[in-house]
């Protein structure tokens, strides 16, 4: 296969936010306890965090941590998991039917935040609570003192307040699994008024606003009008989730179907303006891409959720291929390539429950298939992305959005083999390049053509691919790593040859 791929150092999509390489943590499974919380294990810090999990994390390169919930926050009281551990209650989780023992809240993952240089995300519970509910935990969070919950966090060990900029409006609430699900309406009023008294309490925060769990939703674009239409002057940016999937075991499908977040993206982004125009404002609301990755494995049945009420059950434990880690490439190029308006995302999850980083409770912990692509996309995705136009030969396939009632397949005649983004650092004078190959069975000479630059020569690559497609990381074995691309610089006419079905970045000076 020939492709070609285009772009100008002057025409830029956007800068990238550092808040587009974010992750999350939720108290589900062990993604908290055995997670990045595990005091005894032979890593732990004197706080009872995983320093082998934290030192994974600072690898992957996540920058913002939402937390506490996903579903999980749509029934939590923050009151339970602050102050004395051992005055602490277990509680009864609703979300993934487990017991909540408490020990971790709040002020620890603060402290964990701080501690691996990460920025906290906070969401607040607008399923079983309400605006009311919110405004306490932000004075708890950010007032310096003498009020009754800014003195409770002093009380609590927390002098200085923890000043969170970022918050959620709660989760997925057009989702009937939620707990405390609304109307567009009913949740675009509170929405709102937790937004009014949030921002009274400390105007310095960012505020956002549930959109859709997903494009099938049948209230898709309803829901972002409505909620919109409430909130649309104390928000700065709207949510939307994605999890990609193969149910249906069709391999180039699964590797298209990252096209399809771009174009939810775009018409999020559509909607917003809509909006905007609607009420007259020249103001711009960003996309917060708050859930994003590949789960289709454990998403139900006996994976989601284990019999007897236990304590950090190993759920959601999705063990990702090889496959997984290309369609999950094609992600974070979509991200890349909306950098001006999705300014903060999430990868769900961070450590076992649907993630890039396992653990063995009391064992070692590892690197899935998707660390990889991920901290690529971290650690090199920062600067500049330029527009690009590719020019591949194109395959047809159909996208399958499997979701309960709302199943539903459309064709896709003409998905190009190559996708790409190009990010310059003018910082490093870097160029690079982030190249998927989803050709099964094809490599394809890429010729690489930018302007602009006053030198534009590869430099160094490395590839991620494996014959077999489903092969995965384990504990003891971890087969799939990125390796330098073979034979890479031989073409000095600036051609590069990527592998079938491959992930590789080039970095050109
Ligand atoms: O990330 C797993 C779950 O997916 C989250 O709790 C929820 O928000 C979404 O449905």
């Amino acid at each position: 296969l020939e492709a070609t791929l285009t772009f100008d150092r002057s025409d830029v999509i956007g800068a990238t936010d550092r808040r587009l390489f974010g992750a999350f943590v939720e108290h589900l499974g062990r993604c908290v306890y055995g997670g990045i919380y595990e005091p005894g294990h032979p890593t732990a810090t004197d706080d009872g965090f995983r320093g082998d999990v934290l030192e994974l994390v600072r690898e992957l390169g996540a920058t913002i941590i939402r937390y506490p919930g996903g579903n999980f926050v749509s029934g939590y009281d923050w009151e339970d998991g602050v102050g004395p551990v051992e005055d602490r209650p277990k509680r009864l989780e609703l979300a993934w039917l487990s017991i909540e023992p408490n020990t971790f809240g709040t002020n620890e993952f603060i402290d964990w935040c701080r501690k691996g240089d990460l920025e906290p995300m906070l969401a607040v519970n607008l399923g079983t609570r309400g605006p009311d509910d919110a405004r306490k935990l932000l004075e708890y969070c950010n007032f310096p003192a003498g009020t009754k919950y800014s003195d409770l966090r002093r009380e609590h060990g927390w002098e200085k307040p923890h000043d969170i900029k970022f918050w959620c409006l709660g989760n997925e609430m057009d989702g009937p699994w939620q707990m405390g699900t609304k109307t567009a309406t009913e949740y675009g009023r509170i929405a709102v008024e937790a937004a009014k008294m949030m921002r009274t309490i400390d105007p310095s925060i960012e505020l956002a606003a549930v959109g859709s769990s997903g494009r099938n939703m049948p209230t898709f674009g309803a829901w972002e009008r409505e909620v919109l239409r409430h909130t649309f002057h104390q928000i700065d940016f709207i949510s939307l989730h994605t999890y990609l999937n193969d149910q249906a075991r069709d391999t180039p499908a699964f590797l298209a179907s990252s096209d399809a977040m771009d174009d939810f993206i775009e018409e999020v982004i559509g909607i917003a303006d809509e909006v905007a125009t609607e009420l007259g404002s020249d103001k711009r609301i960003d996309l917060s891409f708050d859930e994003w990755n590949v789960w289709y494995r454990t998403r139900s049945g006996s994976d989601r959720t284990l019999p007897g009420w236990p304590v950090a059950p190993s759920i959601l434990e999705e063990r990702y291929t090889m496959k997984d880690a290309l369609a999950f490439a094609g992600a974070c190029i979509s991200l890349l390539n909306h950098a001006d308006r999705v300014k903060s995302a999430c990868l769900a999850q961070l450590v076992n429950a649907i993630a890039p980083i396992l653990t063995e409770t009391g064992g070692p912990a590892w690197r899935q298939t998707i660390f990889w692509p991920f901290a690529d996309f971290a650690n090199l995705g920062r600067g500049d992305v330029l527009r690009s136009s590719v020019n591949s030969p194109t395959y047809a396939t159909v996208y399958h959005a499997p979701r309960g009632e709302n199943d539903f397949a459309h064709e896709m005649p003409a998905v190009p083999f190559l996708k790409a983004a190009v990010v310059y650092s003018a910082e490093e004078k870097i160029v690079t390049l982030f190249l998927l190959n989803r050709s099964l069975d094809e490599a394809m000479s890429v010729a690489i053509d930018g302007t602009g630059f006053s030198s534009l020569t590869p430099d160094t690559a490395t590839v991620l691919r494996h014959d077999d497609l489903e092969a995965i990381n384990t504990r003891d074995q971890q087969p799939v790593f990125p390796a330098p691309l073979p034979a890479f610089g031989a073409d000095d006419k600036g051609r590069i040859t990527l592998p079938p079905a491959s992930w590789t970045v080039v970095r050109m000076k």
